[in-house]
């Protein structure tokens, strides 16, 4: 098989950017390692950003999105029982969207489908040859077959454990990582939500009221990296989320029928460049962000706009101007939104080491946000436009 673009992964990232090179005539072959029903049933983020949203728009497949999403207006943030309550639009003229990760998927995958483009499930990629040539190869397996896909450029949108960061050489590929020592045990109930986004810090740890739709929940507790999600019942899930929502009364927080629970490990990482010879990576195969501030996929996205820009341009002019800027670009962004997703994490959670000392400068910055305007435009600037890139 042949095409101009590789792509490896039907996450966020690869679908994105097979429908953004579509939009400008080239061609594309997705590999995919999962099944379609695995791919379409991974519950992670839920929070859209206006470059998403603008982006989904843009290719004319916004229109359940539109349908289904939440305007989500508000952020609040609580401590010692207040709440900071940002307004979105009023400190930044913008909002979010909630709507599901696998949703996102699931509609790009149903347009991809639909359209005939092809869309390789279990297609497990092995091995990338010839970066450094103009003919780059892609080995993979399907039905226990070796395959090869040769391409004009290969798209590593394969996420943490992928193929395509392995195949940078190692001599080149800088890697800055911070693993947390706790994680987010993750719920979907059914159960009204909060009518805002709602974080909390308090002494007992870290917690979130988030939501799905108008009758479901989406909910995470700060918990230890090794917890084993199904150790937790459900009774224990919602004492420890009124308890830290400072909802003692029980009278804010609606309890549901809990179905389904996941639990996401904690890591900041930024491997630089994001470029070399035919190679280019994009979304989690080059940076993870801890998800206080739901940046992951929204980075991910911004990420293939560039390179689907610098594409197009190289596709019909010849020149590689834009592709050779894709990796700065890209990285000096990913830097700012890890940055801002550390801040939010350090903010906000419970460190097993912080002293008392740290435990107040905790609370003091907390009481500084609530006091300052300024510092609530800082925050809500970034939670809705870290990733915006209105020439692309
Ligand atoms: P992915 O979505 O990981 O897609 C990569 C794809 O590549 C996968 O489908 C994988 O199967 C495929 N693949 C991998 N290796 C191969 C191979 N060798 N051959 C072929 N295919 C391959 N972000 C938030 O903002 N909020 C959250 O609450 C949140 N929760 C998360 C929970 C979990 C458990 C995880 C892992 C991530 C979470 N994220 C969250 C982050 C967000 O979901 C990611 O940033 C986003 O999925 C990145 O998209 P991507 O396309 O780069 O990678
Ligand atoms: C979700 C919402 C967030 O604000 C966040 O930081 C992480 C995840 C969610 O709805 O899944």
């Amino acid at each position: 098989m042949r095409t101009q673009v590789g792509i490896i992964g039907a996450g966020p990232a690869g679908l994105f950017l097979s429908h953004l090179l579509k939009a400008q005539g080239i061609e594309s072959v997705i590999l995919e390692a999962r099944s379609r029903p695995y791919v379409e049933g991974r519950v992670r983020a839920g929070v859209l950003e206006p470059g998403t949203i603008e982006t989904l728009g843009r290719l004319g497949l916004d229109a359940r999105m539109r349908r289904e999403g939440l305007v989500d207006e508000g952020l609040d943030m609580r401590f010692r029982g207040r709440t900071i309550h940002l307004d979105l639009p009023g400190l930044t003229g913008k909002s979010v969207m909630i709507y599901g990760q696998q949703e996102v998927v699931k509609d790009l995958i149903a347009a991809r489908v639909e359209a005939g483009d092809p869309l390789v499930f279990e297609a497990q990629v092995t091995r990338i040859e010839g970066i450094e040539t103009d003919r780059p190869r892609i080995h993979y397996t399907e039905g226990g077959t070796d395959k090869v896909l040769e391409c004009d450029f290969v798209a590593g949108c394969d996420g943490y454990h992928g193929a395509g960061r392995a195949t940078m050489p190692q001599d080149i590929l800088q890697v800055f990582e911070q693993v947390y020592d706790f994680a987010w045990l993750g719920v979907l109930a059914r159960a009204r939500p909060m009518p805002d986004m709602t974080y909390t810090n308090s002494d007992r740890g870290f917690a979130l009221c988030s939501r799905r739709s108008m009758q479901v929940s989406r909910l995470y507790l700060q918990v230890p990296a090794d917890t084993d999600p199904n150790s937790w019942s459900d009774d224990r899930f919602w004492d420890e989320l009124h308890a830290r929502m400072f909802d003692e009364g029980r009278t804010e927080i609606e309890e549901g029928e809990i179905f389904q629970r996941d639990l996401a490990k904690l890591r900041a990482f930024v491997a630089a460049p994001m470029q070399h010879g035919r190679l280019f990576l994009a979304g989690d195969a080059v940076h993870i962000v801890p998800p206080a501030g739901a940046k992951g996929l929204n980075m991910a996205v911004a990420d293939v706009r560039v390179l689907s820009r610098a594409l197009t341009e190289f596709y019909r002019t010849g020149s590689r101007a834009e592709l050779e800027g894709y990796s700065t670009l890209c990285v000096e962004r990913a830097w700012r939104v890890v940055r801002f997703s550390s801040t939010l994490t350090g903010l906000l959670h419970k460190f097993g080491h912080h002293t008392p000392m740290q435990r107040n400068l905790q609370l003091a910055e907390l009481e500084y946000i609530a006091g300052s305007r300024n510092a609530q435009a800082s925050i809500a600037e970034q939670y809705v436009m870290l990733n915006y890139l209105p020439d692309y």
